[in-house]
């Protein structure tokens, strides 16, 4: 991926402990709307949606530090049982936060059996096991971060796992006035510009690489053709950079530019249409007063 014509790393790099800090301090960021009006929808709706979904188990993909689904698990605790164990499985590639996050829900809720599967949500959805009662969330707009091939793929694995009675709760950040994406990828505090260079610091750590993290600028833009946010890393100076584990050198000019992430932004229409190709469909639409974000509520299409 760093031999293209446009380098890339794969935005999973951000995420060792430093990394899942970083990104904690920026949903606490003034200009980062995704975090509080998730958490807002949650707190109007959580009741509605489980009531909805009627689950015996919940599973959370890329739940870092795991505060949203507390919301998620209050409303549900709230409802009379269905009868068995409820279960709770948190999944990251982050093992501090996943260790953090399980023992701290098991803790908060003892009815419930919480679980954590450090896995890759791309590749380890088999992992957790077959389907049946489930309620699957993926919080935060993640799932935009994922380019338009990764995220059939992804809608194909998470459709093959699923049961007639299995539902996705799926959280989209929603396209909008360009002005206003822009600044929350690109805060004056320079919260995102240390997220961003921190992926450098893994690649050097994991792979003996030797990039001066410092000696690159945050560049952040929204891509109207893709609809997506671009964060990239543009180089300030020439360079050589060696990455001994995968035998490169990798030269740089001066302005040359890496991309580190890309977060797609949807409309409803847009994610029926990637919910169909899968054979799903959206069966319940949550979103804000201003239409910032939007949970879809996701289920196998009948056949
Ligand atoms: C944007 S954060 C969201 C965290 C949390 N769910 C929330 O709503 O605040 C993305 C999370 O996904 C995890 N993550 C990123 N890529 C992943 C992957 N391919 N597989 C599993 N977890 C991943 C990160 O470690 C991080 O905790």
């Amino acid at each position: 991926m760093l031999t293209r014509p446009l380098p890339e790393l794969p935005p999973i790099y951000f995420y060792d402990d430093r990394g899942s800090e970083l990104f904690e301090a920026i949903t606490r960021l003034e200009a980062y709307y995704p975090t509080r009006t998730e958490l807002g929808i949650l707190e109007r709706s959580a009741a509605a949606l489980v009531a909805e979904a009627r689950p015996r188990r919940v599973v959370e993909l890329g739940s870092g530090a795991g505060r949203k689904i507390r919301l998620l698990l209050d409303a549900w605790r709230a409802q009379p049982p269905l009868g068995g164990p409820r279960t709770c499985t948190m999944l990251d590639v982050n093992d501090l936060f996943l260790q953090q996050s399980v023992r701290s829900l098991a803790a908060d809720y003892p009815e419930i059996e919480v679980d954590g599967v450090l896995g890759d949500f791309t590749t380890d959805l088999a992992r957790l096991g077959p389907g049946g009662d489930r309620l699957t969330v993926f919080f935060a707009g993640t799932v935009g971060n994922l380019y338009p091939d990764e995220r059939r793929a992804f809608f194909r694995a998470i459709a093959q796992g699923m049961e007639a009675s299995d539902t996705l709760l799926l959280g989209v950040d929603l396209v909008k006035d360009v002005a206003r994406l822009e600044a929350a990828y690109d805060d004056p505090e320079g919260v995102t510009a240390e997220f961003n260079r921190n992926a450098l610091r893994v690649v050097n750590a994991r792979f003996g690489a030797d990039f001066a993290p410092d000696a690159f600028d945050h560049v952040a833009f929204f891509d109207r053709d893709h609809a997506w946010i671009e964060l990239r890393l543009r180089a300030s100076r020439a360079m050589r950079v060696r990455i001994p584990a995968i035998e490169l050198d990798l030269d740089l000019a001066a302005g040359a530019e890496i991309r580190t992430e890309v977060s797609c932004k949807f409309t409803r229409a847009s994610v029926e249409a990637a919910a169909l190709e899968a054979g799903l469909g959206v069966d319940g639409w949550f979103t804000d007063p201003e239409q910032l974000f939007a949970l879809a509520l996701i289920r196998r299409r009948a056949a």
